[in-house]
């Protein structure tokens, strides 16, 4: 492989940005990134004349493949109105309705520009509903790049070695307890300790942040339950999994309702976006109504909520989940078959329209599990695969995600590459 210009593009971007990148995991392909020119449904096309196929998908917001053109019109119908105002426009009704109609558990929404933003306002308003400082969260899980929760966290910070940053102060830090995903004994052990102090337990109801880790069946009820025996509130960080496990996300999916639940990525149509969304008596505490602070020059971006509402209006349809689903579903399969017949330990994750391979002998269902999975054959297999025209996530801490663009034909095309991948990966 050899992407000349994507090199000399990666030069200059290395004198200007740390590590060439402005996001980390965008430094995680190698020898180093590709530089995209432009994207169409299931494909990236590069400066250097390849082709990919998507299956990394900008990490979770683009469901509907790139450059829908539903989305397109929708954007460009909003730019010719004007694009920031400064106060407010009839889309953030339109958008904030759409999202209540499928999220029974909240009848208000605050907009703001990034699932990091989201839960860091979403535990700022559980201190302050709670009155109490502590929260819990789970190894392995991430919430974004922000002082509350980067601790034990998954995504970038795993993968470049840093699960918590440097540059938090103890005290910060120290307010965040770290529980081990689908083990609710350990989240009782910290509950029962700290009783009375917790304000907040903060999960990803499905792992996308350490790879794929799917919930044990009841694990997410009984969060709910010590959430409510112990009164603490649950925040479901619904960034990844909001409207793309389902309409109504991972609480429609597994029947579980939250107190307070984050969402981002799809709700933007890929444009920057993030969301809180709670029942009134805990929203009305955000500034103006309230006293937990929150603002943005850019909240409620008009261009954002025209995209988001194209979006999830086409989602409503429900055919693009059809397409999708399929997709990742015949990806799990081929994923299973080739390694076993290839000769691998393995563990394949899929839900709805995501897909994981982990390389090793056991169950994966926790952050000492997925540790334990051979990173260096998962990477083999990304870059076997990269080298066929398939771009799956650079990182053993990421997952594939599937869209409406991924056909029959994308798959077929795929799953191709994927036999001489694995092929390849044996044959050295
Ligand atoms: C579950 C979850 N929460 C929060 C975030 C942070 O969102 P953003 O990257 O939009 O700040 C992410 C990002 O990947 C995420 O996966």
């Amino acid at each position: 492989m050899e992407w000349r210009n994507s090199k000399r593009l990666y030069e200059r971007a290395q004198r200007i940005f740390p590590g060439g990148v402005n996001s980390p995991v965008r430094a995680a392909v190698k020898p180093h990134p590709f530089y995209v020119e432009r994207a169409e449904g299931a494909y990236l096309y590069t400066v250097d004349g390849e082709k990919f196929v998507d299956y990394v998908l900008a990490y979770g917001p683009l469901i509907l493949g790139h450059r829908h053109p539903k989305v397109l019109e929708a954007v460009e119908e909003q730019l010719e109105k004007g694009w920031l105002y400064g106060t407010p426009a009839e889309t953030e009704i339109l958008l904030a309705e759409t999202i209540l109609k499928h999220y029974p558990s909240a009848d208000m929404v605050r907009f703001v520009n990034s699932g990091t933003e989201a839960t860091m306002l979403a535990v700022r308003l559980a201190r302050a509903h709670t009155g109490r400082d502590l929260i819990v969260k789970f190894e392995g899980c991430y919430h974004g790049a922000h002082d509350y929760l980067l601790v034990g966290a998954g995504s970038a910070a795993s993968h470049f070695g840093v699960p918590k940053s440097e540059g938090i102060p103890e005290a910060v830090a120290g307010r965040t307890l770290v529980a081990r995903y689908n083990d609710p004994d350990s989240v009782e052990r910290i509950l029962k300790k700290h009783e009375d102090k917790v304000a907040a337990i903060i999960v990803e109801p499905v792992v996308g942040n350490y790879g794929l880790i799917l919930p044990r069946k009841g694990f997410l009820q009984e969060l709910r339950r010590l959430a409510d025996h112990h009164d603490v509130l649950l925040i479901l960080d619904e960034v990844i999994t909001g409207f793309r496990l389902s309409l109504g996300g991972a609480q429609e999916y597994f029947g579980v309702k939250a107190d307070i639940t984050t969402l981002g990525k799809i709700i933007g149509g890929g444009f920057p976006i993030g969301a809180v969304l709670a029942p009134e008596e805990i929203m009305e505490r955000i500034t103006p109504s309230g006293k937990v602070f929150n603002a943005g020059t850019f909240n409620a971006h008009p261009v954002a909520m025209a995209a988001g509402l194209a979006t999830l209006k086409l989602l409503e349809t429900g055919e693009p989940y059809r397409v999708a689903n399929y997709a990742a579903k015949k990806l799990a399969e081929a994923l299973e078959d080739l390694a076993g017949r290839y000769g691998y330990d393995h563990w394949v994750s899929h839900i709805a329209s995501m897909a994981h391979i982990f390389f090793t002998a056991g169950e994966v269902v926790d952050y000492e599990s997925a540790s334990k999975a051979d990173k260096e054959s998962y990477l083999r297999l990304h870059r076997e695969l990269l080298r066929r025209g398939v771009f799956t996530a650079p990182s053993q801490f990421e997952v594939m995600f599937t869209s409406a663009a991924h056909d029959r034909g994308v798959v077929e095309e795929t799953l191709t590459a994927l036999e001489e991948a694995f092929k390849a990966m044996r044959g050295s």
